[in-house]
C-alpha cells in the first residue's frame, strides 16, 4: 500500500513537472539575448541538476506499467527543449549577422597603427657617407685595434716621449693583471694608428681609410671621452702634396657640394711634414653666395665663413723609418678628422653628448 502511494506521489510529481516544462517551453528561451544566457536557461532544464533531469530521476519510482509511455513523453519533451534551444540559437546568430550588415560600415580608411622602424644612428650614417666617398676615390677600408700599444699610438708616429697626449691625464691607460697602470697599453687616442698597422702588414702602394672609436680624457659640451674618427693615408713612390690636395678637395666637394671652397693652412702634427689643416666654406651661411650679412651673423663659423674640418699632411720620414720603409723611395699623405664633428655640422647638433646618449626622442629628429 505504501508502495502504491509512493508510486502515486511520484507519478503526480512527474506529470505535473512535465506539464510545467512543456508549458514554459515556449518562452523559456525568449528572454535570453545572448548565447551565454541561452545556455544557462537550457542548463536549468537539461543540465545535471535541471528540471527535466530531476524528473527522469523519478523514473524508477513510477508505476512499472506506465514507465515506457512516460519515458517516451519525457524524451519527446527533451527533444522539443533541444529544438527550441537550437531555433533560438540560430535566431540569435541571424540577428547578429543582420546587425553587422545593417549597422555602421567598417571604416577601412581609418589609418592603421604605424610600425616604428629602426634606422641607422646619425654617426653610422655619417661613417657610411664618408666611407662611400673614399671607396669611390679608390681607398680600402681597414680596421685597427682600439686597445693598442703606446708604441703604435705615439712612438712610431713620431710623438716625442714627453708629448702631452702621452700623459696619464690625457689618455686612458690600461691596467696590468697586477692592478698597476701599464704605461705601454692605451686606448687609441686617434685612428692614425692605422698607418702603422697597415704599413707593417703589407707593402705600398697603399690607400686606406679607417673609421672607428677613439678615447681621450675630455668631457664637455664639444668633447666626449669616446668619439669617432676617420683617418686615411696613401703611400707610394712619387706622391706629393698635390695628390693630398686633390683627394681632399674631391672628398669635401663630393660630401658637401661642388661649389664649396676649401683652403689649406699650415699646422703641426708630429707624424706629418709639412702638416696642415683643411678648412671648408661654412655650409650654414654659404659665404660664396655673397650674403656677407648672413656670414657676419653665422654662429657656426663665428662669422669667419670657414669651418675647420680635418688635419692632414705629408707622412713624416720618421714614420716610414719606424715601419721599415725607405723614406727616400716612398712618400705619402695622410689626413684625419672627427666623424662626430662632421655629423654635428651636417645636422646642426650643438652638444656632442647627444650623439652618445641614444635618446630616441632626439635621434628620431635626425
Ligand atoms: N690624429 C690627429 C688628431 O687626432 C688628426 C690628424 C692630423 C690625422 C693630421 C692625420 C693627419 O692623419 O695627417 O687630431
Amino acid at each position: 500500500m505504501a508502495e502504491a502511494t509512493d508510486e502515486g506521489a511520484a507519478l503526480e510529481r512527474f506529470e505535473a513537472g512535465l506539464a510545467d516544462v512543456e508549458a514554459r517551453l515556449a518562452d523559456a528561451f525568449e528572454g535570453a539575448t545572448t548565447e551565454q544566457a541561452l545556455r544557462e536557461a537550457n542548463a536549468k532544464i537539461l543540465g545535471p541538476s535541471g528540471e527535466l533531469t530531476g524528473l527522469l530521476k523519478l523514473m524508477p519510482r513510477l508505476p512499472k506499467d506506465r514507465r515506457r509511455e512516460l519515458g517516451q513523453r519525457a524524451n519527446a519533451t527533451k527533444a522539443r527543449v533541444q529544438e527550441a534551444l537550437d531555433a533560438r540559437l540560430e535566431a540569435l546568430a541571424r540577428a547578429a549577422r543582420e546587425a553587422e550588415l545593417t549597422g555602421p560600415a567598417l571604416d577601412v580608411s581609418l589609418p592603421g597603427r604605424g610600425v616604428t622602424r629602426g634606422r641607422l644612428h646619425p654617426l653610422s650614417r655619417t661613417i657610411r657617407e664618408l666611407t662611400d666617398v673614399f671607396l669611390a676615390l679608390g681607398f680600402d677600408v681597414e680596421d685597427a685595434p682600439e686597445i693598442d700599444l703606446t708604441q703604435n699610438c705615439f712612438d712610431r708616429l713620431g710623438f716625442p716621449p714627453d708629448h702631452p697626449a702621452t700623459d696619464m691625464q690625457d689618455s686612458f691607460y690600461l691596467r696590468a693583471p697586477d692592478g698597476t697602470v701599464d704605461p705601454e697599453v692605451v686606448l687609441r687616442t686617434h685612428t692614425t694608428t692605422i698607418q702603422i698597422h697597415q704599413m707593417l702588414k703589407r707593402p705600398p702602394p697603399l690607400a686606406v681609410i679607417c673609421p672607428g672609436a677613439v678615447y681621450r680624457r675630455d668631457d664637455d659640451a664639444t668633447h666626449s671621452p669616446m668619439f669617432a674618427q676617420i683617418d686615411g693615408f696613401a703611400v707610394d713612390e712619387g706622391l706629393t702634396f698635390a695628390h693630398l690636395k686633390g683627394v681632399l678637395t674631391a672628398f669635401v666637394r663630393r660630401l658637401f657640394g661642388d661649389e664649396v671652397p676649401v683652403r689649406f693652412r699650415p699646422s703641426y702634427f708630429p707624424f706629418v711634414e709639412p702638416g696642415g689643416e683643411l678648412d671648408m666654406g661654412c655650409v650654414f651661411c654659404r659665404p660664396w653666395e655673397g650674403d656677407a650679412e648672413r656670414t657676419r651673423a653665422c654662429r657656426v663659423c663665428k662669422g669667419t665663413g670657414w669651418m675647420e674640418i680635418l688635419g692632414c699632411g705629408m707622412i713624416h720620414p720618421v714614420v716610414f723609418e719606424a715601419v721599415g720603409l725607405d723614406p727616400s723611395r716612398y712618400s705619402g699623405f695622410a689626413f684625419g678628422m672627427g666623424i662626430d664633428r662632421i655629423a654635428m655640422l651636417r645636422h646642426g647638433i650643438s652638444n656632442i653628448r647627444l650623439l652618445y646618449e641614444n635618446d630616441v626622442r632626439f635621434l628620431s629628429q635626425l
